[in-house]
């Protein structure tokens, strides 16, 4: 169970306007006080912050805007004795056009680093090598007067691709990686784990048919969409790197949950990714921070799919983070519904992370034009508007300035919504979301059927989603109305005692039937 934290926007401690690991330290109790188990930052390394730290300068080093390497080892420290593990984001496949790799190899086409990037001569008539494009808009080529040549970048013309092919650069991300390890971290977030190899031979992607394509990963306005991305990510020497990167975790027992983005081969490379004990621990799935809100006939559809391909494997479920309009503007839940889902995410298969102010059921927040800050949503609006409105900040206070952010403005705006449903007053609320967030994440704590079981499969009967998770001398049955009527379900068979009352959890009739209200969820101990 993991909680992730946008560093930007959790808490200012400075007053200028944008949060900082200090900030954090402060916020940690209240952290602990929600029962994770680990907090995942997101990048808070030096950075030029086209893509706010995503774009990395200097992987060793922490950016004067968040902090200092000492403020680092405080919050590692508080972190540890409050119980949790603390988990940092690598971002590698790509950095900063600033990072000082960068401007080496930029220099001509001789020196030590000319190969540490993805250089292509152009086409004779002078087009990029081929039909890549950037996820962020436009040809993920990008032309270099120095060299005269083309360099790869599959997000921001600011954020070349490291060239992995180079076992040099393989050993500095590994370098990189160890300076963490050593300062102690529990472990990683890597950030677009299937991006790390280009083909080398840099074929063209072949397109997509259109009924094939979908949102999972870019909106459907992006021409990304259109493409089947066979060259330009998920190859095969992805594994050969991991397989390096676990061997170095394994000295530290340390873990890594490699970020997936595909929206087609999402699931398998999951199942490849976290095969046996060589590569990595968990894989974060794209499947529930899609568009849709998933019904009980998709989630089965998603865990067979899971069943079949990553049987030995595990993934990391999340339905929000920093990437993804907020789960409850993206399918339009109702409270009762928001409930529903958070238990239903603590009975998974899988770990889960939940995103900041998820907990405080915070919609989507509106940033207007004039306040965007992300360099995606200024290129695609209005069709689609970013990734700044599940950036906002945390709100602590509903009457402090800047619900308790910050004393100064902040880089994004708080939502006047926001304010009406911060932590303070949460907190004085029973019956306030928060708390049911509590109780769902102690409640899987107290199982090791839900934390490490495995499951019998998920079930979709009508508008209930089921299953059974076992781990030793455990067994669990889950289910889940996920509509506004009532509804009734038959009991599997054997003896089932209720538990989750906390939850709201049904009882079965004497008859053995369940009759669930809406929304309503049913949890039962085999006894
Ligand atoms: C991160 C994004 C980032 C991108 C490029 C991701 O998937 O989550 O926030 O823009 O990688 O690094
Ligand atoms: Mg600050």
């Amino acid at each position: 169970m993991i909680y992730q934290i946008y560093p930007r926007s959790y808490q200012d401690s400075n007053g200028d306007g944008i949060g900082d690991l200090l900030g954090i330290v402060q916020r940690l109790p209240y952290i602990a006080s929600l029962g994770v188990d680990a907090i995942w930052i997101s990048p808070f390394f030096t950075s030029p912050m086209k893509d706010f730290g995503y774009d990395v300068s200097d992987y060793c080093d922490v950016d004067p805007m968040f902090g200092t390497l000492a403020d680092f080892d405080a919050l590692v420290d508080t972190a540890h004795k409050l119980g949790m593990k603390v988990m940092i984001d690598l971002v590698l496949s790509h950095t900063s056009d600033q990072h000082a790799w960068f401007t080496e190899s930029r220099a001509n086409r001789t020196n030590d680093k000319a190969d540490w990037y993805v250089w292509s001569d152009p086409k004779p008539d002078g087009t990029p090598p081929n039909n890549w494009l950037s996820i962020f808009g436009g040809s993920a080529w990008q032309w270099d007067a120095r060299r005269e040549q083309y360099y790869l970048h599959n997000f921001l013309v600011s954020q070349p691709d490291l060239n992995f092919h180079n076992e040099e650069v393989v050993q500095a991300v590994l370098n990189a990686t160890q300076f963490w390890l050593d300062r102690g971290v529990d472990g990683f977030r890597l950030d677009t784990i299937n991006f790390y190899y280009a083909d080398n031979e840099l074929r063209d992607n072949p397109p997509l048919p259109a009924e094939e394509r979908n949102a999972n990963i870019a909106p459907s306005v992006n021409p990304y969409n259109h493409q089947m991305h066979l060259h330009s990510k998920n190859q095969p020497e992805n594994l050969e790197f991991l397989r390096k990167f676990r061997a170095l975790l394994d000295q530290y027992g340390a873990a890594a949950v490699g970020e997936v983005g595909d929206a087609q081969l999402g699931l398998d490379l999951l199942g490849e990714y976290t095969a046996g004990e060589d590569f990595v621990q968990m894989c974060y799935a794209f499947e529930l921070l899609a568009k849709d809100t998933p019904t009980p006939e998709r989630l089965a559809q998603v865990f067979a799919k899971v069943d079949e391909v990553a049987a030995d494997g595990w993934a990391c479920w999340a339905f929000s983070n920093h990437d993804v309009m907020r789960h409850v503007s993206r399918w339009n839940l109702t409270p009762a519904a928001a409930r529903a889902f958070c238990t239903l995410m603590m009975c998974l298969r899988g770990s889960v992370c939940i995103y900041q102010g998820e907990e405080l059921g915070l919609p989507e927040a509106d940033v207007p034009f004039e306040a965007l800050q992300d360099p995606y949503g200024i290129e695609f609006w209005p069709e689609f508007k970013g990734r700044d409105g599940c950036r906002t900040p945390m709100v602590w206070e509903p009457s402090n300035q800047n619900g308790g952010f910050s004393a100064h403005q902040p880089w994004l705006p708080v939502s006047n919504e926001h304010l009406q449903m911060s932590v303070a007053d949460q907190e004085e609320d029973p019956a306030a979301l928060l708390h049911h967030y509590r109780r769902a994440i102690a409640f899987r704590r107290a199982h090791p059927a839900l934390v490490a079981g495995d499951h019998s499969g998920v079930q979709a009967t009508d508008d209930i989603v089921h299953f059974i998770r076992m781990a030793k001398g455990q067994q669990i049955f889950c289910a889940f109305n996920l509509s506004d009527s009532p509804t009734a379900l038959t009991m599997p068979d054997g003896n089932w005692q209720p538990i989750g009352a906390e939850l709201g959890s049904a009882h079965p009739s004497a008859d053995g039937k369940l009759h669930l209200g809406p929304w309503q969820c049913a949890l039962a101990l085999h006894v």
